[in-house]
């Protein structure tokens, strides 16, 4: 076995410089814990961006990828198989949609779901040819492919990589007079937006905005997109993010932790009117409804019921949030979040920054990583008990007061 230092000299020097990891190589995972190589726990406070909320290996999940896998991996949509309808109609049922496009990450379900309504617009709305609109907020984080990175503000993620898909308007988010205005325009398609913004540092918007939000998209025959990639099964203490206002979307985009984190799978949900726009070779992927996927994900759905995920991250969020809030000390100057998706936002003290403080909640046993320099997200698998939260809280606490 190599050492965590060889490891990482092995991917610096064999593979695309495309991440900058925090320095630690894991090995293994169970529930809310992760090892490294040299065998340290950890716990995992990141829950790989909010995948693995039903906790790392969760047996279950994984039984069903082990069984389906002797017996039918991947047929292609060019036949049918004997899983598909299952999952078609247990993730429509669960979710409360007419119907289910199947895809493999979030990227690919945001493409889906843009594409999808565009195809609403020339069909359903009767826009003229290419002049379809899309409404997107400024911070966003929809994934990383051409199209979707033509409509970041991020440089990082955008700079030098275009020419740039066009179709898309930013407004700033939370910002319903922006929608307004924005909306006046008769081209516009859809509104897409992540019910509290994830990568962009765990924005949440005010209570209601979803909600009107949702009704200025009605008015104007505009379809309301909500991509719960990071915020959807359970995370932010309702099934979605969106349940919170009640708000049904027009297409629901889904992905993450609709495995568990076992195996890629993300899904586009809409109603008949919608999702019937598409048809026999306008979209798809090989991958796409293959059987290990089906059954992984049933199950992975079958967990959050069963295991009351959504009320755990409910009732323990809050304990974290008020813990932190209650903290003194002149460091950790915001606590943001809803359910088990957090941020808490530092100001650097003698030169140390957020980096500085995951490096040490690491040398204490715990694993998180900044987002845009100074916002550090804590979002810890949801199965999470309140005792090992607690423990989690006071090696924060402890962490900062090093400083
Ligand atoms: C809201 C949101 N949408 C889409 C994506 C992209 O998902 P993937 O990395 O699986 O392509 C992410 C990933 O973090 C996300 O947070």
């Amino acid at each position: 076995m190599k050492t965590s230092v060889e490891y990482i000299a092995l991917e610096d020097k064999h593979g695309a410089h495309n991440y900058h990891p925090l320095p630690v190589v894991l090995a293994k995972g169970e529930g809310v814990f992760v090892w490294d190589v040299e065998g340290k726990k950890y716990y995992d406070f990141l829950s790989s961006y909010s995948a693995v909320n039903q906790g790392h290996c969760h047996p279950k999940i994984v039984n069903a990828l082990k069984e389906q896998a002797d017996i039918l991996t991947l047929t292609s949509r060019a036949f049918y198989n004997d899983t598909l309808g299952d999952y078609e109609k247990y993730i429509t049922d669960y979710f409360g949609f007419d119907k289910v496009l199947p895809m493999n990450t979030g990227a690919e379900a945001v493409e889906t779901a843009l594409k999808l309504c565009r195809k609403w617009a020339y069909q359903k709305k009767g826009l003229t040819p290419d002049s379809a609109k899309i409404i997107v907020c400024d911070g966003n984080f929809h994934g990383r492919t051409t199209t979707i990175i033509s409509f970041s503000n991020d440089s990082d993620a955008r700079a030098e990589f275009g020419p740039y898909t066009p179709g898309f308007i930013n407004i700033s988010y939370n910002d319903l007079d922006a929608l307004e205005e924005a909306l006046k325009d008769e081209t516009i398609a859809g509104f897409m937006l992540e019910p509290i913004q994830g990568e962009a540092g765990v924005f949440v918007p005010d209570e209601g905005y979803l909600k009107s939000a949702y009704e200025l998209c009605k008015q104007a025959n505009v379809l309301f997109i909500a991509d719960e990639v990071q915020t959807g099964i359970a995370r932010t203490g309702k099934l979605l993010a969106v349940d919170h206002e009640d708000v049904k979307p027009d297409i629901l985009i889904l992905g993450k932790a609709i495995s568990g984190g076992v195996f890629p799978v993300s899904a586009v949900l809409a109603d008949d009117d919608i999702m019937m726009c598409i048809r026999p070779g306008e979209h798809g992927s090989t991958f796409g409804g293959n059987p290990l996927a089906n059954k992984v994900a049933i199950a992975a759905l079958e967990v959050v019921k069963d295991e009351n995920l959504s009320e755990n991250a409910e009732r323990l969020g809050i304990t974290l949030r008020g813990e932190l809030a209650n903290f003194e000390n002149d460091m950790i100057t915001l606590v943001r979040g809803k359910g088990l998706l957090n941020a808490i936002v530092i100001k650097p003290k003698e030169g140390k920054e957020a980096w500085d403080v995951c490096l040490k909640l690491r040398d204490n046993g715990l694993l998180a990583k900044p987002t845009h320099g100074d916002i550090i997200r804590f979002a810890p698998p949801l199965v999470i008990t309140e005792e090992q939260l607690m423990e989690c809280i006071s090696i924060i606490k402890k962490t900062i007061l090093s400083f």
